[in-house]
């Protein structure tokens, strides 16, 4: 059996259309009303694991999933020691600064930022020279610079528009975000040829090689 982390929630529906398309179908994660988090289905071999989005990396890379599915936002800021085999080219978004319209950056002081994602914004303003001061949040991060809790949030945008909804832009573009494949290391090598039958089969659908 392949054990497989998928993730729970928006990006969820998503990647299991993409399985079911490639061959790996299991109908009973559709159901919404189970609690039940492992799902097999024996005749190809594959066991999935339905777990937090921003947990996938962990599972794989410590072998209790041999695949799975993760956005790239989520492997920039955990960097697991993974290998990373398709652009699934779904979840599609980006990892932006934002903030007001006539927002000032005061180089006189540090640059206030709240984000989910610490890593990636202290890794990008690094690299610029820039001192900050990170507000690590866990949701509604879009709610710090009108409470002036932060000057600008580091997060992703898709759609847009719960940037629109609160008077907020993007004011940078950090990186472009989309769900990616991913495998331990060791089931690499040991589970090769499943693992590559799945790849093949994820890419014969709608996913773009690396
Ligand atoms: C994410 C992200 C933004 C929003 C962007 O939040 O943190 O707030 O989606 O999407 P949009 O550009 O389509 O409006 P999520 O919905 O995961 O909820 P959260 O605020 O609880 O993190």
């Amino acid at each position: 059996m392949i054990n497989v982390a998928l993730p729970k929630g928006r990006l969820g529906d998503q990647v299991y259309d993409i399985l079911a398309k490639a061959g790996y179908e299991c109908p009973e994660i559709l159901d919404k009303k189970s609690r039940k988090l492992v799902f097999e289905n024996k005749e190809r071999g594959v066991r999935y694991f339905s777990v937090k989005p921003s947990d996938v990396g962990v599972y794989v890379e410590r072998g209790a999933a041999d695949v799975g599915i993760a956005g790239k936002d989520i492997l920039l800021e955990h960097r697991p020691d993974v290998y990373e085999l398709l652009d699934l080219g779904i979840g599609v978004c980006r990892l932006c600064i934002a903030g007001y319209p006539d927002f000032y950056d005061d180089t006189d002081r540090p640059l206030k930022v709240a984000t989910k994602f610490p890593h990636v914004a202290r890794a990008y303003y690094e690299e610029k020279g820039r001192d900050i001061d990170i507000i690590k949040l866990h949701g509604s991060i879009e709610l710090a610079p009108i409470l002036k809790l932060s000057d600008v949030i580091c997060d992703i945008v898709e759609t847009g528009s719960t940037l629109k909804e609160n008077n907020l832009v993007v004011l940078e573009e950090v990186e472009p975000v989309s769900a990616r494949f991913i495998a331990n290391k060791v089931s690499w090598q040991f589970h090769h040829e499943e693992i590559l039958a799945m790849k093949n089969a994820l890419e014969n659908g709608e996913a773009h090689k690396l």
